[in-house]
């Protein structure tokens, strides 16, 4: 991805993990450790900056963190609502981003259903913009995928390397899942596999070379992460799954499946979660669930991005 970079080889944009490299990645989320650690930014970092959450899809966790972790940066926060924008009246992504921008704006972090949407943006920006994409269709969510890292590495320890971690549900439809695999894959996960039904699994090319399966009582065993995604049903044709009931007696994470994994195996989910569908309450609100941990690290992530593509500038 050539247009995160700029010509000194500086983060200017985060739009993906792929192919971001590792020194990069470990050095947000040893920043991001730091600030949970007390280190946090040098007072008003970001006094003066204002960051815009361009949003086209709805986000409870990913839009309220990134306005509390640039409130927490000193920046002021402009909350963009699509539904009553002047994209309404036939404006375009475009135009709307050099009209925020013409408002002194430098940091717009952007949810859109589709794909390439961020990335879209990063290539009519400003030079001085920076572009974080907050989600975009099937394709990348960068910073969740940072925030399951800097979990994991909090629960585990930082050497992955004999880490079996286990993606389990609709990987097809899922950004999340995309980026968590490629961050994986750069901090040197010992075993990452895959396990969903057919329908819901890419073609194995989109799979990284990942061990996939559609049994999750197999998949689970002896793993010591098990990263739950949503069923997207707003992404998927009709007719994809069966019932909500058989997808849960195949893919729901039960107590009693939770114990086929090793000993203190941790759970994540990225949410919004499907309740009593991929995940049951037992598991959700249990002892091994990161999944409120993952919330709290999205503050932290998204300080030590914005202060990463902001401070430099
Ligand atoms: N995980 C995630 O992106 O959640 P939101 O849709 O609530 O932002």
């Amino acid at each position: 991805m050539t247009l995160q970079p700029d010509g000194q080889g500086r983060l200017r944009h985060l739009l993906t993990l792929d192919g971001l490299p590792r020194e990069v990645l470990v050095g947000l989320l040893d920043r991001a450790q730091a600030i949970v650690d007390g280190a946090g930014p040098a007072p008003a970092a970001l006094d003066g900056e204002a960051v815009c959450t361009l949003f086209f899809e709805p986000s409870t966790r990913t839009r309220l963190s990134f306005q509390r972790a640039a409130q927490r940066l000193g920046a002021d926060v402009l909350n963009f609502d699509a539904s009553s924008s002047s994209t309404t009246k036939g404006e375009s992504a475009g135009d709307t981003l050099r009209t925020i921008e013409a408002m002194g704006v430098r940091g717009f972090v952007v949810r859109d259903g589709a794909e390439g949407a961020a990335a879209a943006l990063a290539e009519v920006a400003a030079p001085g913009t920076a572009i974080i994409n907050a989600g975009d269709g099937r394709s990348a969510h960068p910073t969740q995928g940072l925030l399951d890292m800097l979990s994991l590495r909090q629960a585990k320890g930082s050497d992955f390397s004999g880490l079996r971690v286990l993606v389990v549900g609709d990987v097809r439809h899922s950004r999340v899942a995309r980026s968590d695999l490629h961050a994986l894959r750069t901090l040197g996960a010992g075993e990452i596999r895959i396990c969903g039904p057919e329908a819901l699994l890419p073609a194995p090319e989109e799979m990284q070379g990942c061990p996939f399966g559609h049994d999750l009582d197999e998949a689970i065993e002896g793993v010591d992460a098990v990263m739950m995604l949503r069923l997207q049903r707003e992404r998927m044709e009709e007719g994809l799954v069966g019932s909500l009931d058989a997808y849960h007696r195949g893919y729901g994470l039960t107590a009693a499946r939770l114990r086929r994994a090793a000993p203190g195996a941790v759970v994540l989910h990225p949410g919004p979660m499907n309740r009593g569908v991929e995940i049951d309450d037992e598991v959700a609100d249990g002892p091994q669930s990161l999944i409120l941990r993952q919330v709290a690290n999205g503050v932290p992530v998204r300080m030590a991005v914005l202060e990463t593509l902001l401070l430099r500038q």
